[in-house]
């Protein structure tokens, strides 16, 4: 019954992960058993298959700490001056699990209109206040949504509504020690202060119950010296050695080469010079989406492979250059080489769901690299902004034009043209909360995907994709409107 991979990726045809449907297998164990741990690249493990895009809408220093938060990894952009990317690396790899390291502050003197607009930007109406409003100087107040409702006239100084009588823990207080206090004190903030009474980070009670919903939340993604694993990406221009240099100076734990067409002499090169430079740095290499590429890369020496060409939510790539491949083709094709050649695939792009996360693991990937999923949740770079009703985030291609004006043009460019060619949008994505609960929450129905196909780990889905044991179809468009939501005038979607 059904098709084999092996028989169904012959004909001819290019299937995105929709077009494509597997079939249930045999149940006999609980979803909770689902091992979804994996491995990133030869030498790095994770214990969640997720990573983060480094793209400049996605991923810089909040982003890639959560993403390690939960057992992933998140790649800094490089849409910025290398001292910059460094400088976020840096940040990302010195916070500490759950603590905020640079809270937003209000200095005494500020209107609580302020507040209002921290509350539409950021989503939160709790704030700590310092003497200059910033990070590292005294703590002098707390401002919360009590102390504000009922406050006619917004310009009211902060220093006027504020309470001063401030529930702290020292700088040095471990999670446990700080959670207790948290717990204890009742408030929604504990900010920890060094012993002259500086702000040096903060708790937050919303943090604390996602770490409680999500049981795991225990094993994050930690190097060697217990610092948050993260990664950043850089080109294969000459620059890039620079940039190399003080990405690893600033303690990244691997790079992936940034290029929609990924197979060309230019990577071939900066593979070769990452490993003669820094033998003990994984080099992920990309994006591919052909067993020939795929073959080329592995040989060149890259430790992984970003799989995807124009199959990314704000990509035109397909439109404007007439190269790409449905993305389940693409997964399962590379894989196919990587998986017997020992190097891990990364499905980069066209996640909208977790039967997405499912398919693409299953098609022989061992991680999923996701832009548009996260870019609404908090931790991603931007304000929050309300349009026609919705809280949205801004979420932009690194090959729009938008991307390019601020230099992305590398990637999709490649040398000095003067004509800028888009091969991307911009455009925005529904708020979402936060990856501390995004993740673990998509995690469980991905858990759920695997148990209904009858595998219990993402190892077990690839050998069962090879031997034919995971049988699969491809939908016809009505089979398709079939299996999402049809008939319904309204209905309600799920917001993290
Ligand atoms: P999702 O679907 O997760 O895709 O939003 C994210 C991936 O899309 C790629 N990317 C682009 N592709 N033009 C493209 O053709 C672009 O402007 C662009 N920007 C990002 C990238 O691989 C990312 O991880």
């Amino acid at each position: 019954d059904g098709f084999s991979a092996e028989v169904l990726f012959k004909q001819g045809v290019s299937y995105t992960y929709d077009d494509l449907i597997f079939h249930p297998g045999f149940i006999n164990f609980p979803t909770d058993a689902v091992d979804l741990s994996t491995r990133l690249t030869r030498n790095i493990q994770l214990r969640t298959p997720c990573v983060s895009s480094p793209m400049d809408t996605v991923t810089e220093s909040s982003m890639a700490a959560a993403m390690a938060t939960v057992g992933g990894i998140g790649f800094i952009h490089y849409n910025n001056q290398p001292q910059v990317q460094a400088s976020l690396v840096k940040k990302a790899k010195s916070q500490r699990v759950a603590f905020v390291p640079d809270p937003v502050c209000l200095c005494p003197w500020d209107p609580i209109s302020h507040i209002d607009r921290l509350k539409e930007t950021k989503g939160f109406s709790s704030v700590l206040v310092t003497e200059d409003g910033k990070v590292g100087s005294k703590l002098v107040g707390i401002v919360t949504s009590r102390d504000t409702d009922f406050v006619l006239d917004r310009s009211t100084e902060v220093r006027e509504v504020m309470s001063r009588d401030i529930i702290s823990a020292p700088a040095d207080a471990s999670l446990e020690e700080a959670s207790k206090l948290l717990i204890q004190s009742k408030k929604s903030l504990l900010p920890l202060v060094t012993e002259s009474g500086e702000l040096s980070e903060l708790l937050c009670r919303t943090d604390l119950k996602a770490r409680r919903e999500n049981p795991e939340s225990g094993s994050p993604s930690l190097d060697a010296n217990r610092k948050f694993l993260v990664g950043a990406a850089i080109g294969t221009r000459e620059s890039d050695q620079i940039r190399l240099k003080l990405l690893v100076e600033a303690g990244v734990n691997v790079v992936i080469l940034d290029s929609s067409q990924g197979d060309s002499i230019y990577q071939r090169q900066m593979i070769e010079y990452v490993k003669k430079v820094h033998p003990q740095l994984d080099v992920i290499a990309g994006n591919v989406v052909t067993a020939y590429q795929a073959r080329n890369l592995i040989e060149a020496g890259a430790d992984a492979l970003r799989v995807g060409m124009g199959s990314g939510s704000i990509c035109t790539t397909q439109e404007v250059c007439a190269v790409g491949r449905g993305q389940g083709t693409a997964v399962y094709k590379t894989a196919a080489v990587g998986n017997a050649m020992g190097v891990p695939i990364i499905a980069d792009g066209g996640i909208a769901n977790s039967g997405h996360v499912v398919k693409a693991l299953s098609l022989g990937a061992s991680t999923v690299m996701m832009g548009s999923f996260l870019a609404g949740t908090d931790e991603a770079p931007g304000d929050f902004f309300i349009q026609d009703g919705l809280r949205l985030k801004k979420y932009r291609g690194m090959g729009s034009l938008e991307a390019m004006a601020k230099g992305s043009d590398a990637r999709y460019l490649g040398d000095k043209s003067r004509l800028k060619i888009a091969q991307g949008v911009s455009g925005s994505v529904a708020a979402k909360g936060s990856v501390l609960r995004l993740i673990p929450y998509t995690l469980h129905a991905v858990k759920q995907g695997f148990q209904d196909l009858g595998t219990p780990s993402i190892r077990a889905a690839h050998d069962a994709l090879r031997s034919g044991g995971i049988r699969l179809e491809v939908r016809t468009g009505a089979a398709q409107k079939e299996g999402g939501v049809h008939d319904l005038v309204s209905y309600e979607k799920r917001r993290f």
